[in-house]
């Protein structure tokens, strides 16, 4: 663990994003197993734990050393918790999970804290080295990362994964810059974005995107939820459930995808009409499901939070 992060327990009155709906999607059984991929401070992981019984088991993973302690700190004093530092796109490796899922959680991006503390780097409104790492004890921060890559590689990320429409100029702007001064700190990167395209009327902050952008790229969120995607599937029982909240479209457009390709038929070619073999392996529950006025006034965090949940369905091998 790195220095100033210390371990801090789980505030127990915190309400994570969607918590009655994630609760009601797990459908958490007594004797059941489940994994929570995204532990940060643990809250929808308290949920499941006031559900099982002695006989149940909740899994825990966490790319992030500070989430990761803290998860340690409740299996010390809980016998029925399983930790394992990584990311949920390795699930199927661990051997806990070979025995089958009831359920897998992935509440996706970054939690409150990993924002808050500056050090993290993740802000542009509390200045810190610019490091965005959810793991920050490997792999390149993002400070390093824009000291090496090339325009058009910046261009291509800010607009892959921030749907930045300024994302040239954006780039442009970043590479002149940095051959006066390294690009170390989050309010610098904020500013010299704000410099670029200037402030706007708009409510958001001009660098939103662009930091969304380069901590996606980063962390290769989009990838490991792919990935992690694919293996809770693997690892779910029939009748577990898969409950996914994300925070931006590019997240929720894969799981959408995910689920319908494996809930519904492909949509049939009028000049193709060949029948189409389709044995559906999940069903999809209720949609897309958001944050009521309460929760966003609570919690504007909320806003753009989207849960989806699908079931896993027997398959005939
Ligand atoms: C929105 S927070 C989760 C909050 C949590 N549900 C709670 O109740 O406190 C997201 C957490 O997921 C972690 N995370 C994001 N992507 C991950 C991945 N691919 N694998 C493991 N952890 C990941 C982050 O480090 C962060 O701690």
């Amino acid at each position: 663990m790195t220095a100033g992060s210390a371990v801090t327990h789980a505030d127990p009155s915190h309400r994570p994003v969607l918590w009655t709906q994630v609760m009601d999607a797990l459908r958490v059984r007594s004797d059941g197993r489940y994994l929570d991929g995204t532990y940060g401070r643990g809250g929808h992981a308290r949920g499941v734990l006031e559900r099982l019984g002695p006989a149940g088991r909740l899994l825990v993973m966490d790319k992030d050393p500070v989430a990761i302690a803290n998860a340690q700190a409740l299996a010390a004093s809980d016998a029925r918790v399983a930790v394992r530092r990584g990311s949920f796109a390795d699930l199927g490796a661990w051997d806990e999970t070979a025995a089958g899922l009831d359920g897998v959680l992935l509440d996706l991006g970054v939690s409150s804290p990993q924002l808050d503390e500056a050090a993290r780097g993740f802000s542009f409104r509390n200045d810190g080295p610019l490091d965005m790492r959810m793991d920050n004890e490997s792999g390149e921060s993002a400070a390093q990362w824009l000291a090496r890559a090339d325009e058009r590689e910046i261009a291509d990320v800010l607009w892959t994964y921030g749907e930045e429409k300024l994302s040239r100029k954006i780039a442009r702007g970043l590479v002149a810059a940095r051959q006066q001064a390294p690009i170390t700190r989050t309010a610098q990167l904020a500013e010299l974005i704000a410099s670029m395209v200037g402030r706007g009327a708009g409510k958001i902050h001009p660098a939103t995107r662009s930091f969304q952008a380069i901590r996606i790229f980063i962390n290769r969120e989009l990838d490991d939820l792919g990935r992690g995607l694919d293996a809770a599937l693997a690892r779910l029982k029939p009748g577990g459930r898969l409950a996914v909240i994300s925070f931006h479209s590019g997240e929720d457009r894969i799981v959408k995808q995910f689920i319908a390709a494996r809930a519904r038929p492909p949509a049939g070619n009028r000049r193709l009409p060949v029948a189409i073999e389709f044995t559906p392996t999940l069903r999809e529950i209720d949609g897309a499901q958001r944050a009521d006025d309460a929760e966003v006034e609570a919690n504007p965090r909320s806003r753009s939070a989207v849960l989806r949940v699908a079931e896993k369905l027997e398959v005939a091998a």
